[in-house]
């Protein structure tokens, strides 16, 4: 509990208390109100790998709560530049800071991180590994969706589609949906990038459907989630874009053709808007089906319900909170 590592740290009650001090920050979230119970306290936002929303949301999460941030982003601005290790990194910061956000490319490296720290360590993405954070905040998304038509996430359908292999986003997520019951998963991916069998295998343990197809069509129809991802070509060893075409992307005209009026359609984001990408379209931006932009907006409840719970502040949010004094 004192860090955050992986989803599987999880069980259904914790996720739902963590929902829970989420939605008690949504007036600080929505800037109705200020609260300052992290005054005095640093965040060292470490990022040793490209990031806009987790970065600056983690970041902007602890300032909301009155403490302040550190940033460090990429190798050649940190002394591991000049070969210092992973463990006196963590260690030296440790002594400066009072919890540590850690993005790096290797899978298991931020759980090296807070093996040498005694302040909370969170994972904002470790390689192709795990981004426990996102998961939240993209079962908070999904849950809040829900709530609205009458839908409960036992029994969803969500289809999760693209580069299932090297997207963490997707590994935590659907470990985590799998805490709820009698869940239906279709996974739509070329061979290449095919979800990890071990993640397959120990979702489909606990019970719930599983399906893996390259067929966008028979996929999508009757998903109440349709999740696209990235296909983050920068951590390809040997696999080649061969299979996957402009056929495995989310549009108009194929969301029209085979899903609900009540399907969400979310991405992690960032889509990638380069000419030839695939990954989700434009043309699906003023269609309310579309929650990325509501996932993004939930990131900051979210990442300030990890601090308040992690630093151990949650429970001193209510009666901390007044009204702001002025204007967006
Ligand atoms: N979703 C996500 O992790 O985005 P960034 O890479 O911009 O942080």
């Amino acid at each position: 509990r004192h860090h955050l590592l992986s989803v599987e740290q999880f069980t259904r009650e914790s996720v739902g208390e963590f929902f829970r001090v989420a939605d008690i920050m949504q007036p600080i979230a929505r800037r109705q109100k200020v609260c300052r119970v992290l005054e005095g306290a640093v965040l060292a936002n470490l990022f040793f790998e490209a990031s806009t929303r987790t970065r600056v949301s983690f970041g902007a999460a602890f300032c909301r709560l009155g403490g302040s941030v550190c940033d460090t982003t990429g190798f050649s601005f940190s002394s591991m530049a000049k070969g210092e290790s992973i463990y006196d990194t963590s260690r030296v910061i440790a002594g400066y800071a009072d919890a540590i956000v850690v993005r790096h490319p290797e899978k298991g490296s931020v759980a090296e991180f807070a093996a040498a720290s005694n302040i909370p360590v969170i994972n904002g993405g470790d390689g192709p590994g795990e981004h426990p954070s996102q998961a939240l905040l993209d079962l908070y998304t999904i849950e809040t969706e829900f709530s609205r038509v009458g839908k409960l996430v036992d029994g969803a359908h969500i289809a999760l589609v693209g580069d299932l292999k090297y997207g963490r986003t997707v590994h935590s997520l659907i470990k985590l949906l799998a805490l709820y019951r009698g869940m239906k998963f279709t996974l739509i991916s070329p061979t290449a990038l095919e979800m990890p069998a071990h993640i397959v295998d120990q979702v489909s343990r606990n019970g719930h459907v599983v399906v893996q197809t390259q067929s966008m069509h028979d996929g999508l129809r009757g998903a109440d989630v349709v999740y696209a991802t990235r296909i983050q070509k920068e951590r390809f060893v040997d696999e080649s874009m061969e299979g996957y075409s402009p056929d495995f992307q989310i549009n108009a005209s194929l969301v029209d053709a085979v899903c609900g009026k009540d399907t969400i359609i979310m991405h992690p984001l960032p889509r990638d808007s380069r000419e030839g990408a695939n990954d989700l379209a434009t043309d699906l931006n003023h269609d309310p089906r579309l929650a990325i932009f509501r996932q993004t907006d939930n990131g900051i409840p979210i990442r300030m319900a990890i601090f308040a719970v992690l630093m151990g502040v949650d429970t001193l949010i209510q009666r901390n909170m007044r009204d702001v004094s002025w204007k967006t």
